[in-house]
């Protein structure tokens, strides 16, 4: 009995409950600033407690410790010396991380509206119920099943492509590679940005048919189509993947499989490369990205075609590369630009 006395200090016993409950109070204060229109009734300067209280049409003592509950997350920031701490004169303005969040006109961007959409489906359902085998009410699909379900999720790939493509053009030198493999490239966002940036480069993407109709669009409409080429496949098929290549890419592939699946994807790209050929992996790694990754494993629970433990640590990735018969080259870890991390490993000659 009470084993646990070695390991943890009352101290901290009591500071991991109040986490726990924090998580819970920062998700619905965030929901409520969000359909409240906060950020837009602030992006044109500060305002009272007792003002927003009149406009929002809420009720003044509660809107009062809610305003101040969400200076204490770092949503809103208190203006000093006017008015006293909780009350009608207290005046508040956004913070710099809400203003990166909700941008200029206080609208919050496209893809974290879109994501904190599906957040909100699965937090609304009955995790207990779910957990017993509740037939699943919004469960999505994967992969994609549909060309509407196939252009929605590239669509969100491509506007949050940015982090990657910086993440990989940082860690690689593309004006090495001539042939690169684009494993589940997408709809090409990332091809068509790296080509532009990179005279002798060539890519092919590989990837569904949905997605590589989208691809072959993109690439169409950016005249591209001489430095890019689309084969329509599928990664879990028995066959290999293309190959006579000096990179093979994967970019937020890894993330949504098992650990079992990605060692077998490793291994086909060992056998699609060249020798001294390199396998780049761009990932958030579970190692700087817990966040993300509970709020991203929350909802798969909610989907029954994500397996467990999607997320995983440099190491483990490493461990796979090593096994494969890889050497590691390189470890990027994520910059201020970016949560991405970099695997590069070299097949030996
Ligand atoms: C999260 S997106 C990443 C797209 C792109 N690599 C990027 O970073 O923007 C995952 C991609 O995997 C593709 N995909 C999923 N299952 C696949 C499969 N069995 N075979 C080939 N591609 C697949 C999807 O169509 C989608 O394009």
């Amino acid at each position: 009995m009470e084993n646990w006395r070695q390991y943890v200090s009352p101290r901290q016993r009591d500071d991991f409950y109040y986490e726990l409950l924090a998580g819970g109070t920062k998700i619905k204060l965030f929901e409520s600033f969000v359909d409240h229109g906060l950020a837009s009734m602030l992006a044109n300067g500060p305002m009272s407690a007792g003002a927003l209280a009149q406009k929002l049409a809420l009720h003044p003592l509660r809107t009062y410790k809610w305003l101040h509950l969400l200076s204490l997350v770092g949503l809103l920031k208190q203006i000093e010396n006017i008015g006293a701490v909780g009350g009608s004169d207290t005046t508040y303005s956004l913070t710099p991380l809400a203003q990166a969040l909700f941008g200029d006109d206080g609208t919050l961007g496209s893809f974290f509206k879109d994501s904190l959409f599906y957040f909100k489906a699965c937090e609304d359902t009955d995790l207990n119920a779910v957990l017993e085998g509740l037939p699943l009410p919004y469960a999505v699909r994967w992969p994609p099943q549909t060309i509407e379900a196939a252009a929605h999720l590239e669509w969100w790939m491509s506007i949050s492509s940015r982090g990657t493509i910086h993440a990989i053009e940082k860690a690689v030198d593309l004006n090495k590679i001539s042939r690169l493999l684009d494993v589940a490239g997408g709809d090409s966002t990332t091809a068509c940005e790296i080509v532009r940036n990179h005279p002798r480069l060539n890519v092919t993407i590989f990837d569904l048919p949905h997605s590589a109709s989208l691809a072959k669009a993109r690439i169409e409409h950016g005249g591209l189509a001489d430095r890019i080429s689309v084969v329509e496949g599928d990664i879990l098929a028995l066959d290999g993947l293309p190959e006579g290549f000096d990179l093979v890419l994967w970019s937020r592939v890894f993330s949504s499989w098992p650990i079992e699946t990605v060692c077998t994807l490793i291994v086909k790209s060992y056998a699609a490369l060249l020798p001294s050929g390199i396998i780049v992996i761009c990932e958030p790694m579970l190692d700087y990205n817990l966040p993300l990754a509970l709020s991203a494993e929350f909802r798969y629970l909610f989907y029954d075609d994500f397996g467990a433990g999607v997320y995983k640590a440099e190491s483990q990735y490493e461990a796979l590369l090593t096994q494969a018969g890889f050497n590691i080259t390189c470890k990027q870890s994520p910059d201020e630009e970016s949560f991405y991390s970099v695997i590069i490993a070299t097949k030996p000659c």
